[in-house]
C-alpha cells in the first residue's frame, strides 16, 4: 500500500519529465522550421549555392572554433528573433541531425553562442571561402571529416 501511493506519485513524475522533454523538443523543432526552414529547407538541404545545404559542411565548420563562431555569427543565425538560449538549442539540434556518426562534435553552450555573438560577421561569404580554403590543414588538427561520404 506503500508503494502505491509513492509509485503512482513517480509515476507522475516522470510522465511530466517526459512530456516536457517533448514539448521542448517539439519548439526547437518549429522555431527552425519558422526562422531557419524558409531558406533552409525543412531538410536542411536549402538552396546551393546560394543558401547552404546544413547537411554537408555545416558538421566540419563545427569542428573547430572559428568554424563554430562562423556558424553562429550568420546573419540568418544572429539576426534570427530567438534569444541565445533558442538559438543555441536550434544548432545543436542541427548538428546532432547532420553530424556523421562517430564525429562526437562538442554541443554548443549558451555562453558560447553569446560570446561568438558579441562580433557581427560583415561578409560571411568570404570568411567561408577562408574557412574552406583551410580545411585540409585544420582537419588534420581536429577531425578528419571526409565530405564525399
Ligand atoms: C533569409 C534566408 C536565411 C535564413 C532565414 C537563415 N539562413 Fe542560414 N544561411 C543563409 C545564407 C544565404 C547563408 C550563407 C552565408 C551568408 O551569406 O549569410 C547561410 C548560412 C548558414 C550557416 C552556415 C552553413 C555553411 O555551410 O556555410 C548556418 C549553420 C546557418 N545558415 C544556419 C541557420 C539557422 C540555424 C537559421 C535560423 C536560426 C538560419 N540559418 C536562417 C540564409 C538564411
Amino acid at each position: 500500500m506503500a508503494c502505491a501511493k509513492a509509485c503512482f506519485a513517480a509515476g507522475v513524475f516522470a510522465v511530466a519529465l517526459m512530456a516536457s522533454a517533448n514539448t521542448s523538443a517539439q519548439k526547437v523543432e518549429y522555431n527552425y522550421l519558422l526562422h531557419c526552414g524558409g531558406c533552409h529547407i525543412e531538410d536542411g538541404s536549402g538552396l546551393p549555392p546560394h543558401v547552404p545545404d546544413l547537411r554537408v559542411e555545416m558538421p566540419y565548420f563545427a569542428s573547430f572554433t572559428e568554424g563554430r563562431a562562423y556558424i553562429a555569427r550568420v546573419p540568418g543565425v544572429v539576426q534570427a528573433p530567438l534569444n541565445t538560449e533558442e538559438l543555441t538549442d536550434v544548432l545543436n539540434l542541427l548538428l546532432s541531425r547532420f553530424a556523421p556518426e562517430g564525429l562526437n562534435l562538442q554541443p554548443y553552450s549558451v555562453e558560447e553562442v553569446a560570446q561568438y555573438q558579441q562580433e557581427v560577421l560583415v561578409d560571411p561569404k568570404k570568411l567561408r571561402d577562408q574557412l574552406m580554403a583551410h580545411r585540409p590543414a585544420v582537419s588534420d588538427n581536429t577531425v578528419n571529416i571526409d565530405l564525399d561520404n
